[in-house]
Formats: structure tokens, sequence, C-alpha cells
């Protein structure tokens, strides 16, 4: 059987990274090891971390009782004070922090300290949009719909500065930016949206039109696997969602010609190969 897998399936870059940082402290950092925040949104890593000693911190109060061992920083990012703390506890700091996100911190802590306003278009709540928010020397606006940015009020003859959390849609983007154009004559607009997530959506399309089997593979909470399960089968009927080799049906692949593969991004490579050496046996 011939299996054809996406180069972008499971992780991107930068959490690859922060990943292999882990594994990394594992073997030669001081322990113990945190991580600020699961270190990804996949339960079979963090568990098998877990069994390693890895503990995961989940807020600040919580760092502030640490005082010993390791702390890494995930490819989200964290804000200024996080470091700050980390450093006042006598903590070893390990940031695993995604180059791209890095980017944004450094970007808006030197135009708001230019004295420009900044907006960040994203989510409020996602923990990036977070860490970007401690890194503005001035008070940030989140902006993630078009009510919002209309609603936005900037401060008189303030310029601003707009940013993107990374995932973000870049035509979503794009049409907030329109509207937030309006609202000041002085502003500089950084498109700050990684690619990593269009990457592999236009990878899985194009696999999934010349394949006669399509298989997903990604957590069942996954709304990035979701949407890209969702893209498969609109270009091919036999898409199949699957966690693990596991739920894969091998009566569905007994007689296919072709077989194509994609992952979610917080799909781990050992078990994008597992499925595919499985399809190919
Ligand atoms: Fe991944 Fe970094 Fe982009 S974490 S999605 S490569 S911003």
């Amino acid at each position: 059987m011939q299996v054809k897998v996406a180069k972008s399936a499971g992780f991107c870059f930068g959490v690859q990274r922060a990943v292999d940082t882990v594994y990394e402290q594992v073997a030669h950092g001081k322990k113990p090891i945190y991580t600020y925040g699961p270190i990804i949104h996949n339960e079979v890593v963090v568990q098998d971390l877990e069994a390693k000693g890895v503990r995961v911190i989940n807020n600040k109060e919580e760092l502030s009782r640490i005082t010993e061992g390791t702390v890494i920083i995930r490819s989200h990012g964290v804000g200024k004070d996080i470091y700050d703390l980390i450093e006042k506890q006598g903590l070893i700091c390990v940031d695993a922090t995604c180059p791209f996100v890095k980017k944004i911190h450094r970007t808006v802590e030197k135009e708001s300290r230019a004295g420009r306003q900044i907006v960040i278009i994203g989510n409020d709540r996602h923990p990036e949009v977070e860490g970007i928010k401690g890194w503005c020397r001035t008070k940030a606006y989140v902006v993630e719909s078009a009510t919002q940015a209309e609603e936005f009020m900037p401060e008189e003859q303030v310029p601003l500065c707009i940013v993107s959390q990374t995932t973000f849609n870049y035509k979503k983007f794009k049409d907030l930016v329109e509207i937030l154009d309006k609202k000041s004559y002085d502003r500089i607009v950084v498109n700050t949206i990684c690619n990593a997530t269009e990457e592999r959506q236009t990878e899985a399309r194009r696999i999934a039109k010349e394949v006669d089997v399509m298989i997903v593979i990604g957590g069942s909470h996954s709304s990035n696997t979701q949407k890209l399960f969702e893209i498969c089968r609109k270009e091919c009927k036999a898409t199949y969602y699957i966690q693990t080799v596991h739920d894969l049906d091998l009566d569905v692949l007994q007689s296919t010609g072709l077989i194509g593969i994609t992952a979610g991004a917080s799909t781990p490579q050992k078990i994008i190969e597992e499925v595919q050496t499985r399809c190919q046996s």
C-alpha cells in the first residue's frame, strides 16, 4: 500500500522545539523540572513527562511557592512578571518561547516604551495574548471581533501599534485592521501571524485531493484537527479521524491504492509514524 504523509503533519516548529527542550532538561537539567502550564495539549505527552518527574505549574501563586529547580517556559510565552518571579525565587529559567512569539514581545515592549498604544488582535483569554500583554509598558487593548474593533477608542493623539496573536486567521486580521485604520492617523501594523497552521491545512487539502483514503490524526477535543478533518473531507469522502493507531480500521484500508496522512498541531511524531507503519504493513 502506498502512503503519503504530510510534511507539515503534527507539531509546528515552535512546539517541537519546546517539547524537545523539556526532554533535554529531563536528561540534563537541574531537578525538579517544571513547565509553566502544560507544555502541549496532548495527554500522552504530558503523562509521559509526568512519569519522568516533570510537574506543571498552573499559576503565579504556585510559582511563588517553589524555591528549587528549573522552570521551562512553553512556546506560547509569558509576561515579564513571570521571568522576574522565576529569578526572585532563585530558579533556573529555560525559555522555550517560540521565536515568533518572542519577536512580538520585543515589538510591543519597544513600541509601548516609545509611547505607542498597543492593540493586540487575538483572543484575550489565550495564554499567548496574556504573555504579550505582559510585555507592554502601557495598558494593551485586545480586539477579537468587528464589534470590539468598532468600540475601540484610542487615547487622543496617541499613536497605535497593532500586532496579532500568531494563530489568528489572516482574513479576519485584515478586516479588523481595516476598521482600526479609521481610528488613528499614526499607526503601525505588524503582521505577526505565523503561517504554520495555514501551511498544514493547504498541504492536507492537496494530499486529500490525490488519495483514495485520508487519515487525520489528533485529539478528540482538538479544534485544529477538527478543522483539518473538515478540509480533507471536502476533497476525499473516505476521510477518517483517529486518535491513535488503535482506532485504525484495517478493513477500510484493505483494497486501498493510495493513503494520505496528516495530523493536528499537538500530535506527536511517534503516533504519526505508528499509523504510517500500520498502513504500510
Ligand atoms: Fe508554532 Fe511558533 Fe507558529 S509555536 S504556530 S511556530 S508561532
